[in-house]
């Protein structure tokens, strides 16, 4: 039982410029997650009859292009391997959020990949790690979004294009991470085609890896096929500091009015960003994260599209 998940390395062909380059620059990587068996279509099956309901989620679009709202849906009855041909045949996007929590050999799993990563870059502590598991349809889109954590992407089966912007004022100001990390907006961001022309674009195949610079702007578009990817979240000193003064300084330009402008995740400033930030949150100025009521479709791998309506 005590048996590693993986008796190579995960990561392929790493180079030592990659530590250098880690959480700077964007850098695609080979990796070796299909080899585990943890993620092939019987085995993600088996993940969407095991996930607790509160880390399922399941999305999709109206069939009405205009309509710009997304649906949420249930699996109801269908079983695992059913949500993923109805994925395949349909516009859903199925999240299998937090597997560490609830399913330990995916908990080693991850604890190996940052044992990895931290035997290749001495100091790269990391906490609050998180694994999920992505299964969208075909042509699929995530629209452009910055996320507040190190973020990685690991392709299973399928091809992604992944845009990745680069982390200027240009693409993402500072008035939007500090909106984004003050829950302010829905991590929508306003995009213009001409951004492409100056983004990394890459074609992400099964094996491969990419993991980008924080705060980095991003969106995808699957290619004409069914989508599995992972998706793995971290924290180390450098996001929680950068985290803590951009945080601290939205709070400070709400509550008082000073702008310092300062964002460098280093030095004495971080402290009484951090009590800001803290104190922000205690007094629940935070806004709520959306809590999904209302349920519009049931999977149904047998219609056209993979689901049906509910009234
Ligand atoms: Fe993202």
């Amino acid at each position: 039982m005590n048996a590693p998940v993986m008796n190579q390395d995960i990561i392929s062909n790493w180079e030592q410029r990659h530590g250098r380059l880690f959480g700077h620059e964007v850098v695609k990587l080979n990796h070796r997650l299909r080899e585990t068996g943890l993620f092939s279509r019987e085995a993600v099956g088996r993940l969407v009859e095991r996930c607790p309901p509160h880390e399922f989620g399941l999305e999709a679009m109206d069939d009405n292009p205009n309509n710009p709202h997304r649906l949420y849906g249930i699996r109801g009855d269908a079983s695992g391997l059913d949500v993923i041909d109805a994925i395949e045949k349909g516009r859903i996007w199925m999240n299998i959020r937090r597997v560490m929590d609830w399913a330990p050999e995916y908990r080693k799993l991850l604890d190996e990949v940052f044992a990895e990563f931290q035997s290749r870059m001495p100091g790269f502590n990391t906490f609050k790690r998180n694994l999920g598991v992505l299964v969208s349809s075909p042509n699929a889109n995530v629209f452009y979004h910055a996320d507040i954590q190190g973020q990685s992407l690991w392709q299973i089966e399928g091809v992604k294009k992944v845009y990745l912007y680069p982390r200027s004022e240009a693409f993402i100001s500072g008035d939007q991470v500090e909106k984004i990390l003050l829950r302010e907006t829905d991590e929508s961001m306003r995009y213009e085609p001409w951004f492409d022309e100056y983004a990394d674009v890459i074609d992400l195949q099964p094996g491969e890896m990419v993991t980008w610079p924080l705060y980095a702007p991003h969106r995808v578009h699957n290619h004409d096929c069914l989508n599995i990817s992972v998706t793995m979240e971290h924290w180390s000193r450098e996001t929680w500091n950068s985290y803590a003064v951009h945080y601290g300084n939205g709070v400070l330009r709400r509550t008082i009015g000073w702008n310092n402008a300062s964002t460098a995740p280093k030095g004495l400033h971080v402290y009484p960003k951090a009590a800001a930030a803290f104190l922000w949150k205690k007094m629940g100025k935070q806004i709520a994260g959306d809590v999904v009521t209302k349920r519009d479709f049931k999977i149904d791998a047998s219609s056209p599209d993979g689901r049906v309506a509910l009234k």
